[in-house]
């Protein structure tokens, strides 16, 4: 018999709706929500209003693209924690109801479990099957709220090793890309202006931090005093730099990570190596991971673009291996801002 997940993802201010059949994906559909750029962040009740008003949609969609017809579903996976609480009860409550009305089992997901798992999602690049990697694993997950190096010992099965004790990678981006006024969020717009500028032409702390903990405010509060000094002496300078700014806020973010990741690697003995979230999504992080990975002697693995940001194929995925070993919520399951492992 073959086992049809539909997933849905609403931790944020990503509205999404994915359908798996036996693991692989059969449709992964995103509504972006555009009315944060306005705030400069996320506003939270602003978020959970746009989930409600797109959430049936998307899961129309979803359903559609897949040809999957909705009797034929064997469970309703959802993100349960952590996140914004609003956002996430849109979710909760949506996929109670399904899986109430169809009566088919309820599976709770961590999201950033599943982030690590879009690392098993199958996929090909030109008609050639990726290959995926075998247990145990260390996932770096990187994304807007989180930044935690995982040991990956079995799809249900993972400890986090190693964590940031204040702000997350997304966050260091973010941050850093409001600093030099960029538009929420300045992630992507770092990646695109590094592109065309030098990143050896600005040198930024690297944080030493003990053990595998990251850290990365001493980084934030570095770059503010040295925009603030600069621009005192030539109130052009942020413009007339941006490009190479952006190349070595970027190149000094991802060497702390990957300097990390490698001590984490020593410390396991562990070479499968895999990064996650919404912050593999850039283009620096992922080629210098790529040439680590070949100094080291890493089997190295990164989920395909849509995979990395925030979707519900990797809650499809997480969902799957979940129902396989037959791990259902009760209907009375809370969703929860923030929330151990599950
Ligand atoms: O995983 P994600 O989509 O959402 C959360 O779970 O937080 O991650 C969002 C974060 C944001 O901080 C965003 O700026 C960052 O990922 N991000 C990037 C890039 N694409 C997304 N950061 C740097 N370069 C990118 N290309
Ligand atoms: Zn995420």
């Amino acid at each position: 018999m073959s086992i049809s997940i539909l997933a849905i993802e609403s931790s944020c201010d990503e509205t999404a709706a994915s359908v798996c059949r036996d693991g692989t994906i059969l449709s992964n559909i995103i509504a972006s929500q555009k009315i944060h750029e306005q705030y400069g962040g996320v506003v939270p009740e602003l978020a959970s209003r746009a989930h409600m008003q797109q959430i049936v949609q998307v899961v129309d969609k979803a359903l559609h693209d897949s040809k999957c017809e909705i009797r034929d579903l064997n469970g309703i996976a959802f993100t349960q924690s952590p996140g914004l609480i609003g956002s996430l009860l849109v979710g909760s409550q949506f996929a109670k109801s399904l899986s109430l009305a169809l009566k088919i089992p309820l599976i709770a997901v961590h999201h950033m479990q599943a982030h690590v798992l879009a690392n098993l999602i199958p996929s090909s690049t030109d008609g050639v099957p990726d290959p995926k990697p075998s247990f145990p694993f260390l996932c770096l997950t990187v994304s807007g709220g989180h930044t935690q190096i995982v040991l990956c010992e079995t799809a249900t099965e993972m400890r986090v090793i190693g964590e940031t004790m204040d702000d997350a990678a997304g966050e260091a981006f973010d941050k850093s890309a409001k600093l030099l006024g960029l538009p929420y969020p300045g992630g992507p717009l770092i990646d695109k202006y590094a592109k065309m500028g030098n990143p050896d032409r600005f040198k930024f702390p690297e944080p030493q931090i003990p053990g595998l903990d990251f850290s990365f405010s001493g980084l934030k509060t570095a770059i503010l005093y040295f925009l603030q000094e600069n621009t005192e002496k030539n109130p052009e300078f942020i413009r007339e730099n941006l490009p190479d700014l952006c190349a070595s806020i970027q190149k000094r973010i991802v060497s702390i990570l990957l300097n990390k990741l490698k001590k984490a690697s020593v410390q396991t003995g562990i070479k499968n190596i895999c990064i996650a979230g919404g912050v593999a999504a850039n283009s620096e992080l992922r080629k210098a991971f790529e040439e680590k990975g070949i100094k080291n002697h890493w089997k190295t693995f990164i989920p395909k673009f849509e995979y990395c940001t925030d979707n519900a194929a990797m809650i499809a995925i997480t969902g799957y291996y979940k129902y396989l070993s037959a791990d259902f919520a009760s209907l009375d399951v809370v969703a929860s801002a923030r929330a151990e492992w599950i």
